[in-house]
């Protein structure tokens, strides 16, 4: 098809969420790394996305999984060197496939040395890096729910983390702290990653009055409802930084609000992010009036500004989508044709493509305080334990039906979810219409979702049936199953009924398949 408008690559692709300690370890002490990622880019240019955003490999004291970071420019041992970030960003680019890393602004560990320095006496240079105050207000952390500040015997002052005790805040208003971390983005830029995933970034701008939160918010923790004029200008100062590199290099924010109007002003005029997550299809349950209140309010909020909206259903911060939906195969495969059928850019989140449900932990394997292990298992490669991670047991067990769910038992399966996804990645590389045309919504039966996706000549229908009962589902002209979540009908001629808990990929009949 030759229709297609000349579009940057972000725009055109599907992005994978490589959590780096679960995903594959190559050198057997149980915790995956960047060596075991490398050896299996393969399996990602097969699943058919097209780049990878990792989350922090940084040197860290793991209070927060690595989001705790001592040193911006380097690389845990446990996950690996710099020459193994170099060989993954080469290797991965060699397939054709794009490399973001994870960058987190807000805060930096109580170990990095700027924060050793800053803590050390009020008139130490680096003391207006962090924001200390004399007394606390109301604010509360995430993670622990805790007070927002932390009281320093040594200096006798507070200081603000909107996470752990350990993640202190850093202050983005000295002009140093622009510096410092512009330079970091430049460091990875120059050694060649295509952007950044960017943590928690409508958090850097703070209150400057510091006033406590009203009692109408009280609970909430300042993850949620941080909101501040000054979060866009340092987003357009590190905007105009990526920006003056070649190759489209992308950032992609993480605004944790839950407002979509609000995550919308983080795009700013195109000169803040490129895009943004938006969370409320992450929070939403298996209902059809509440994906269909979404997707509108994106479609509503980011259309008027012409934002490229964002598609995740997961992460490792949140339960599996299959877990999410009652542990039903039936509606995850659903989810994923709805998920890879939007109009934006779609993140898969690893392991949510062989269907994995959370992982349960007891009081003597929990390891994140935050209660968030579940999602962050190890990935099932093989059937047979310990599925392909030799050596030691690895940091959290295994999902549930691990054996049944790896990787290699799911590989040849007809019906299985790997094979889904692979399907349905395949039918977005070949439709114009499902990568970048636009979206509309469909008349329908309450329980159905549908909606037509459209590039100049070419068109695919999306319908998805949230009930256990088949719905008809009515259409004008001739119609092929391109793919059934349940593969029920696949290639043959759609009669108008969408079966229980099924999602269906229609395409025109006498539209020849390109492949
Ligand atoms: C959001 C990250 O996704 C989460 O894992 C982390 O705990 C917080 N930001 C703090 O960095």
């Amino acid at each position: 098809m030759s229709v297609e408008p000349h579009l940057t690559w972000w725009k055109n692709v599907v992005i994978y969420q490589v959590y780096p300690r679960s995903f594959a370890d190559g050198n057997g002490d149980g915790v995956g790394d960047l060596p075991g990622l490398i050896g299996r880019l393969d399996y990602l240019k097969a699943l058919g996305v097209s780049a990878l955003w990792l989350s922090p490999v940084y040197p860290s004291p793991m209070c927060d999984a690595g989001y705790d970071i001592c040193d911006y420019t380097g690389i845990d041992p446990l996950f690996g060197s710099l020459a193994d970030l170099d060989q993954l960003v080469s290797q991965a680019h060699n397939r054709g496939l794009k490399v973001l890393m994870d960058f987190v602004p807000n805060h930096t560990s109580d170990q990095h040395p700027w924060f050793v320095e800053s803590r050390a006496s009020r008139d130490n240079p680096k003391r207006d890096w962090y924001i200390w105050r004399d007394q606390p207000n109301n604010w509360r952390a995430s993670i622990d729910g805790g007070s927002a500040w932390t009281w320093d015997e040594g200096s006798q002052q507070y200081y603000l983390h909107f996470f752990l005790p350990q993640q202190p805040d850093l202050n983005w208003h000295n002009p140093q702290v622009v510096e410092a971390m512009h330079n970091v983005l430049r460091f990875w830029l120059d050694r060649g990653v295509d952007g950044f995933r960017i943590d928690v970034v409508h958090c850097v701008g703070k209150d400057p009055s510091f006033a406590d939160d009203p009692r109408c918010l009280a609970g909430e923790t300042m993850v949620q409802i941080n909101d501040q004029p000054y979060s866009h200008e340092v987003l357009r100062g590190l905007r105009r930084l990526v920006d003056r590199y070649p190759g489209d290099r992308v950032l992609i924010g993480e605004v944790n609000i839950r407002s979509t109007a609000r995550v919308a002003a983080y795009y700013g005029a195109s000169d803040e992010l490129h895009m943004s997550f938006n969370f409320p299809p992450l929070d939403a349950p298996w209902d059809p009036v509440v994906f269909r209140l979404c997707i509108r309010e994106v479609e509503r909020c980011l259309g008027e500004q012409q934002a490229w909206p964002t598609w995740a259903l997961s992460n490792h911060d949140n339960s599996r989508i299959r877990s999410r939906y009652g542990g039903s195969r039936a509606k995850a495969h659903a989810a994923a044709v709805m998920l890879l059928s939007l109009r934006g850019t779609p993140f898969i989140f690893q392991g949510d493509e062989l269907a994995l449900e959370d992982t349960q932990v007891t009081a003597q394997t929990r390891v994140d305080p935050g209660g968030r292990d579940g999602s962050r298992a190890p990935l099932p490669w093989t059937a047979q334990p310990p599925h392909g991670w030799t050596g030691k047991t690895p940091w959290l067990p295994f999902p549930p039906d691990a054996a049944a769910l790896a990787v290699q038992a799911q590989e040849n399966a007809n019906d299985s979810t790997l094979n889904l996804y692979r399907r349905l990645l395949r039918c977005r590389q070949d439709s114009p219409a499902l990568r970048v045309g636009d979206w509309t919504e469909l008349p329908s039966h309450p329980q159905l979702l549908a909606y037509r996706r459209h590039c100049e000549e070419d068109e695919r229908i999306v319908c998805i049936n949230f009930d256990e009962a088949e719905h008809t589902f009515a259409l004008v002209g001739d119609w092929l199953i391109e793919v059934a979540s349940d593969r029920h009908g696949e290639n043959r001629p759609f009669a108008g009924i969408v079966g229980p808990l099924q999602a269906v990929l229609l395409r025109p009949t006498g539209v020849a398949h390109e492949r």
